[in-house]
């Protein structure tokens, strides 16, 4: 996603200027960003909007373009990233947190200076998105926790770091298949299985598109973005076990009533929905075949 990067257009606001950084990010968008290359970061004072272009003269002209527009809370910053400023600029960012109750997210650079926790998931991110401070990271683990016990065989679409397969086999899954488009999220994911002792039966840097492993699984995690949720509704919803789970994020809120068009069918159910600062998430569980009894799973609702 965001490797070989070198220039950086940072658009930073104070915690509570959710909205205002909401519609500078559809402002960067109308100025032609591809949604998937804008990332959101936040740490305990401010919150942030990144993006990372090839050429310095295009954050230019995009920050010029902002400029006029965005909430004056926010400050525009472009600026070249040295490789050291690249390989650090994550750990001034990424402190220890809960993302869900009982499990505490410890950035590997920490690990050595607090005091280690039962729940604790070590993350060291490299390349790779999945912090597990976006939004759609959070609400993704949530739904995992939810399920607790019903996710024994569990299907990581998009893994990033690993850290939803790293949550579900912290709530009892078995059998993990991780698989992602990026080489450096799925060496950033094996790495992140090892550090926290989790076993990953299947983890392959490999396109969703062309992913034909035969199985299905108790709980399928997606959290990609709206056109490949779309294009993939029925191949996700073919790995999902009569009665288990798909859960779905990267869905901008603006698209998530066209994105619910395409999934509303009787054969996935919707049985939870989160939306946190515009992004939306959603649980579905698929139908269990007519005269079949529910068996196993509890409900998750939130
Ligand atoms: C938003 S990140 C999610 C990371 C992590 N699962 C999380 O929830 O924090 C989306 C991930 O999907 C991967 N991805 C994008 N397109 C993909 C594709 N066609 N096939 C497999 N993975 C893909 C990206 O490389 C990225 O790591």
């Amino acid at each position: 996603m965001l490797e070989k990067k070198t220039i950086e257009l940072k658009i930073t606001g104070p915690l509570q200027a959710a909205n205002a950084l909401r519609d500078a990010r559809r402002f960067l968008r109308a100025a032609g960003v591809p949604a998937a290359d804008i990332v959101e970061s936040l740490d305990a004072k401010r919150r942030y909007i990144l993006w990372y272009p090839a050429v310095k003269a295009t954050a230019d002209k995009v920050k010029k373009s902002l400029l006029p527009v965005v909430h004056p809370s926010l400050n525009i910053t472009v600026r070249s990233l040295r490789s050291a400023d690249w390989q650090t600029k994550w750990q001034k960012d990424f402190k220890p947190f809960y993302l869900t109750a009982s499990a505490r997210v410890v950035p590997l650079w920490f690990r050595n200076k607090i005091a280690p926790a039962p729940g604790d998931i070590v993350i060291d991110p490299g390349m790779a998105f999945g912090t597990g401070l976006h939004p759609t990271t959070h609400a993704m683990a949530n739904f995992i926790a939810s399920a607790k016990g019903a996710c024994k065989e569990f299907l990581d679409v998009g893994t990033g770091t690993g850290i939803l397969s790293i949550v579900a086999a912290r709530n009892g899954a078995k059998k993990i298949w991780a698989v992602d488009i990026s080489k450096d999220s799925v060496t950033a994911a094996r790495r992140n299985f090892r550090l926290n002792r989790c076993r990953c039966d299947h983890a392959a840097a490999v396109d969703f598109e062309h992913f034909s492993r035969p199985g299905t699984f108790d709980f399928v995690a997606a959290n990609v973005l709206v056109n490949p949720l779309i294009a993939w509704r029925d191949k996700l919803v073919a790995r999902v076990r009569p009665g288990g789970y798909l859960a779905v994020s990267g869905i901008w809120h603006e698209t998530a009533p066209h994105f619910r068009r395409h999934y509303g069918s009787a054969d996935i159910i919707p049985v939870a929905e989160v939306k946190k600062d515009g992004w939306v998430a959603i649980l579905y569980r698929r139908a269990l075949p007519v005269g079949s009894a529910r068996k196993g799973a509890t409900p998750c609702s939130r």
